[in-house]
């Protein structure tokens, strides 16, 4: 057996133990989303050279100094000392901007950083309520923008969507390090992007469109999205119109989600070089790979990012 350490207790736990089951089945507060190692959710902190190397992948240099490390990826392999993440220590506080619904189950959180905060469009960061309830979501603005936004799937019985869509101006949430492979890259100004979205998956792509062309990007966008009967259409049709009028590149595709398969086997690229990006569930994700695949375009040219499936 091997023991934990933690916020003044001693756990005994079975060798080979995941260290956030260890945790949370003790009722410590460490909150969790993806349990992959993608979301940064699950961070807690250790010195001891007993953490797998894996349980730091992915996080920055910075991140790795002092110590962090995601729980979710760390077996307990010999004795450990954790410490929890603190938000209101550890993470950067932000002030609610607005709450307000861009669709019926769907809201745009807008926050102001109360510190500066690195991050690139697109990428994601977890939001803290309090020290056990949390959920990371893309960015959809831009470090130009005076705010950050987020667009927020309200799920009925979703603890956290439901009281962040409760929160007022005013009021005081915490956010953690942005990180994530979903952004603009300079290296793509001269290269066709094709960009795939379903529901809220649109706000990573739309964000890292207004990047592109903010940077000056100088070929073509194609932006598809695909809504539900729940959204009323793109819910962001009007700003998305608004985009395009302006920088004739883009090319919009409002769809239906009925229509996916069918765009799928007519789906042509515009050239070789395009990069593809992709964003909304698991399966819509891995039902893009093969169409793309055989559309031309190797699999280093595709990046997706998956949401977490639970409905938070
Ligand atoms: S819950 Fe551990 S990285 Fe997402």
């Amino acid at each position: 057996m091997s023991e934990v350490r933690v916020a003044g207790q001693k756990l005994v736990v079975e060798p080979g133990a995941n260290l956030l089951d260890a945790l949370q089945s003790a009722g410590l507060p460490v909150a969790s989303s993806c349990r992959a190692g993608h979301c940064q959710t699950c961070l807690v902190r250790s010195e001891s050279e007993a953490v797998p190397a894996s349980a730091r992948a992915g996080l920055s240099a910075a991140q790795q100094q002092a110590g962090w490390l995601l729980s979710c990826q760390c077996t307990v392999a010999a004795d450990l000392e954790v410490q929890l993440l603190d938000p209101s220590r550890d993470a950067t506080p932000a002030t609610v901007h607005s709450v307000d619904r861009l669709a019926p189950s769907l809201v745009r959180l807008r926050l102001v950083a109360q510190r500066p905060m690195r991050f690139a469009p697109a990428q994601h960061l977890t939001i803290w309520l309090n020290d056990r309830l949390a959920r990371p979501y893309s960015i959809a603005s831009l470090a130009s923008d005076p705010w950050l936004e987020f667009h927020i799937r309200v799920h009925p019985h979703g603890v956290f969507s439901q009281a962040i869509s409760r929160v007022e101006a005013g009021e005081t949430v915490h956010l953690g390090a942005a990180s994530g492979h979903l952004q603009f890259d300079t290296q793509w100004l001269d290269v066709p992007l094709l960009l795939l979205a379903r529901g809220s998956g649109l706000a990573p792509l739309q964000a890292l469109a207004r990047d592109a062309l903010d940077r000056g990007h100088r070929q073509g966008i194609a932006l598809w999205h695909w809504h539900s009967d729940a959204d009323n259409g793109c819910y962001l049709g009007d700003a998305l119109l608004e985009l395009q009028h302006a920088n004739p590149s883009l090319v919009l595709q409002f769809r239906h989600a009925s229509q996916l398969s069918q765009d799928l086997k007519t789906l042509r690229i515009a050239s070789r070089r395009t990069v593809a990006l992709a964003a909304g569930s698991p399966s819509f994700v891995e039902q893009l790979r093969r169409p793309l695949f055989m559309a031309g375009l190797p699999g280093r040219q595709i990046i997706d990012e998956a949401f977490a499936t639970s409905k938070a």
